[in-house]
């Protein structure tokens, strides 16, 4: 009996916001069609107005494409869609991180089960909201792509640094349609850079703090009731504001890698058709370097491009060094 309750509204949300976004449409479809249908039934071709029937015709082809594209090439639609060619196991996780991650793993499997199976549904808030904290370039974009891709979900990546300076006093309006969307199908909403909004609260001193704050109070709890799936990632979690601290279900740290998994990501990363020179010993760069994935990829692709360009296929150690040496100029340290 809950179950149909739950259908219904579901079914009303659904025809709430397909009269919103496609019905309006729809009616100015149906419109042109007729238009034209007159038209060409009326006058005959090869004057004026068999020229004028082509305007209508191209406002319908307008209209059907737009209905039809997938959301995200809208310009005002401030989500992309994450897709990643690698899988699951490509990941190097540390074991604390891997530990950490299996409760969200769990909700994404179970989430159904839990709430109408057991009918946990009527006492806790659906959705589930989760902080992934951690130096750059350590997987967290990574992991929330893939966390989709093992769960059939989609995952919408909204970068709010870029959120908050470009659609100031828009923004209410353009996260709207990304919870309208994300509700609708299920998606799974990464919000990067999520500092920028939820870092600690300021004072209120100009305008472009004020709207800000206008904008955090809104998207707290716009999250809150989400019933998705919503992950925050944060470089740094101390910069997370406490009032929202407490309300993710969990949190997941992503360190920087410690030599058995900076050995695994550099023992994984070289293209299959490249080969190391034979003074590359990957285990003593492994404990050398303490870099991120995401800078060991760079390098990477670095020795691996300068050997393209000797028209060769032999990563040269010189070139995986100088690579390393530029990582670690780019973070202003010193190898
Ligand atoms: N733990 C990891 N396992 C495998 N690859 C990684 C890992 N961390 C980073 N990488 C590589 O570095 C790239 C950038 O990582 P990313 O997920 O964007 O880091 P973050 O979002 O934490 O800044 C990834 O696409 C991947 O190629
Ligand atoms: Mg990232």
């Amino acid at each position: 009996m809950s179950d149909n309750k739950t259908l219904k509204a579901v079914d009303q949300k659904i025809f709430k916001s397909y009269f919103e976004d496609g019905l309006l449409d729809m009616f100015l479809a149906a419109f042109f069609l007729m238009f034209t249908v007159v038209l060409f039934l009326s006058v005959p071709l090869g004057d004026f107005w068999g020229t004028m029937i082509f305007l209508p015709f191209l406002g319908m082809v307008y209209l059907v494409l737009r209905y039809i594209r997938d959301p995200e090439t809208g310009v005002d639609f401030p989500a992309k869609r994450l897709d990643t060619g690698l899988d699951w196991d490509d990941i190097v996780f540390a074991p604390h991180t891997r530990e950490q991650l299996e409760e969200l793993r769990a909700w994404l499997e179970h989430e159904k089960e839990l709430l109408d199976g057991w009918q946990f549904r009527k006492y806790i808030k659906p959705g589930y909201r989760c902080l992934f904290y951690g130096p750059p370039g350590t997987g967290k974009t990574l992991t929330a792509g893939l966390l989709g891709k093992i769960s059939g979900r989609a995952v919408y990546r909204i970068d709010l640094s870029q959120l908050v300076s470009k659609y100031i006093g828009e923004t209410e309006k353009n996260l709207e349609k990304i919870f309208t969307q994300a509700e609708m199908r299920n998606w799974i909403l990464f919000f990067d850079e999520a500092d920028a909004i939820f870092g600690k609260r300021t004072t209120i001193s100009d305008a472009h703090d004020r709207y800000a704050n206008q904008g955090t109070s809104y998207l707290l709890q716009r999250i809150e009731d989400c019933p998705n799936v919503v992950i925050l990632a944060s470089n740094n979690k101390s910069n997370i504001d406490d009032a929202f601290f407490r309300r993710f279900q969990s949190t997941v740290y992503f360190p920087i890698p410690r030599k058995p998994e900076r050995l695994k990501l550099w023992e994984q990363g070289f293209s299959p058709v490249s080969t190391l020179e034979s003074d590359i010993q990957l285990e003593e760069i492994a404990e050398q370097y303490e870099m991120a994935g995401g800078a060991i990829m760079n390098v990477i692709r670095f020795a691996s491009l300068m050997a393209i360009k000797k028209k060769s296929r032999v990563i040269a150690y010189d070139d995986l060094v100088s690579g390393i040496q530029r990582e670690f100029n780019k973070e202003g340290r010193t190898v």
